[in-house]
């Protein structure tokens, strides 16, 4: 099974990724967890050490890889083998797999399709046996939705917050997510402080459009500042638990 995550800046896609790829680490075989974000933090929020994270070369960044891969010469191989990357450039971290899909430059049309491909074929071919999960964690906002990163997502996970601004957000995914052939998209409302958030949230989907809520979590937000508390965030990864069980 193959899960996005995306949404407006700072809805909490990170911090639900991360629940996510921690709790269906507890009872799948193998879950690989994607840093898709240009502006990555996922690693961090999984608990890999930002020393062991800053020396992971960014997929994109795989620049003899990608060469040897995609053919060497001016014209490329549009199916570039990549069944061993993850076994040998992902850290590990038990039965979890932490990749970065880093950033494709723009500047060179000639570097940015071969990249592009090779990045496409790396996220369509990824695993997929019973038993394994894949959670990408998108950056914000729509931009780098593409057809590469969206190559065979299962469901669209989209984080909104109390806001009509997130609501917006998660509208247009929505459509480009459906434009981009993703079979499904369902929305989160997070950080919700009141039954009134929730309405709110609520209201703003039709039916079968929202999987769940995830409260307002004191810890994990007083954790940003600093170490993070033992406990912290125990209670929305309970609530995260109960939103896997609907996904699954
Ligand atoms: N349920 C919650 N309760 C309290 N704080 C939360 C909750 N979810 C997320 N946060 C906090 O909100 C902030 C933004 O969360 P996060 O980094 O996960 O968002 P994001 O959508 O990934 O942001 P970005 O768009 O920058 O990637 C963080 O400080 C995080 O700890
Ligand atoms: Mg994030």
């Amino acid at each position: 099974m193959k899960l996005a995550v995306s949404g407006k800046g700072g809805v909490g896609k990170t911090t639900i990724a991360a629940a996510l790829v921690k709790s269906f680490a507890r009872t799948h075989r193998l879950v690989c967890a994607i840093d898709g974000d240009p502006d990555a933090c996922l690693a961090a929020a999984i608990g890999i050490p930002g020393a062991v994270a800053a020396r992971l070369k960014p997929a994109a960044e795989m620049k003899e890889l990608i060469r040897a891969r995609s053919g060497g010469g001016p014209i490329y191989l549009l199916n570039p083998r990549v069944d061993d990357v993850v076994e040998n450039h992902a850290l590990r971290l038990g039965n979890i797999r932490f990749l970065r899909l880093g950033e494709v430059k723009k500047g060179n049309s000639e570097c940015y399709c071969r990249e592009n491909t090779f990045l496409r074929a790396l996220v369509s071919a990824l695993l997929l046996d019973q038993g394994e999960v894949v959670i990408m964690d998108m950056g914000a906002g729509i931009e780098h939705l593409t057809r590469g990163t969206a190559a065979g997502v299962d469901l669209m996970l989209v984080v909104v917050e109390p806001s009509l601004n997130s609501i917006n957000t998660a509208r247009h995914i929505r459509k480009m997510a459906e434009e981009l052939g993703i079979k499904k998209t369902m929305s989160i409302g997070n950080k919700i402080r009141s039954e009134r958030e929730r309405k709110f949230i609520a209201e703003s989907f039709q039916n079968g459009e929202l999987l769940g809520f995830v409260g307002y979590d004191e810890s994990i937000w007083e954790s940003a500042m600093g170490e993070m508390d033992v406990k912290a965030g125990e209670k929305l990864q309970s609530e995260v638990e109960a939103l896997k069980k609907k996904i699954l």
